[in-house]
């Protein structure tokens, strides 16, 4: 395995036409079938970088910012973005193009992180990046800061937990569309 790989090296688009059974009760495609793809081309992309089987550890974060309609030609582009020890994190762009109009919108970028797993069945490590433009600097940073923005709102989300105070929270609830029923 060679110690640190160009970002280059395993990237990767994957297209797929959008057909009827694809499509949810509104008739716009469903999004479950796009983080399906989501996860494949980061599976694809992680696997290329790492050279073996890799399993998704967490996803950060899918926003719909646009339906894709029935016809329209997905495109997803995933390029390693960052790594760690063992973990990789992938960047995912998804485009969609009508083929009308040839207008393309952006619906979805998200960041899969993708763990890779040796022959032990354990997370073995993966091959350093090399970064080889300015994108690149500038998505491994981001990356990293993401990483480290998450590290925070973990150890805020376990404060929460610990600092649960039932009167104060039904304070709080007077103020949120719920009925307390006990
Ligand atoms: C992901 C998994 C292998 C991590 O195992 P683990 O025993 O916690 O291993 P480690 O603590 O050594 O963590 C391994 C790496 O994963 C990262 N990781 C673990 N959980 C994570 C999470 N929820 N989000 C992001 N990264 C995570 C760790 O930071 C570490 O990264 P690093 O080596 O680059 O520093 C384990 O939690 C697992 O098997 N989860 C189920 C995955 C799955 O079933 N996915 C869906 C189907 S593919």
């Amino acid at each position: 395995m060679l110690d640190f790989k160009p970002v280059g090296n395993s990237q990767i688009t994957l297209t797929e036409l959008m057909i009827p059974s694809y499509s949810n009760f509104g008739g716009k495609i469903h999004g479950g079938h796009i983080l399906s793809l989501m996860d494949k081309v980061a599976y694809v992309c992680a696997a290329k970088h790492s050279d073996g089987y890799c399993i998704t550890a967490s996803i950060d974060v899918v926003n719909f910012l646009a339906p894709v309609e029935v016809g329209e030609l997905v495109s997803l582009m995933a390029s390693v973005n960052y790594v760690g020890n063992t973990s990789m994190i992938i960047g995912i762009r998804v485009v969609s193009e009508n083929l009308k109009t040839h207008v393309v919108k952006h619906t979805n970028t998200s960041y899969f992180t993708m763990v890779a797993i040796g022959d032990d069945h354990k997370p073995k490590q993966v091959p350093g990046l090399i970064l080889k433009s300015q994108d690149d600097i500038r998505r491994f940073s981001q990356a990293l800061n993401r990483k480290e923005l998450k590290n925070t709102y973990k150890k805020d989300e376990a404060m929460i937990k610990n600092i649960y105070d039932r009167d104060s929270f039904l304070q709080i609830l007077q103020h949120e569309r719920c009925k307390i029923e006990l």
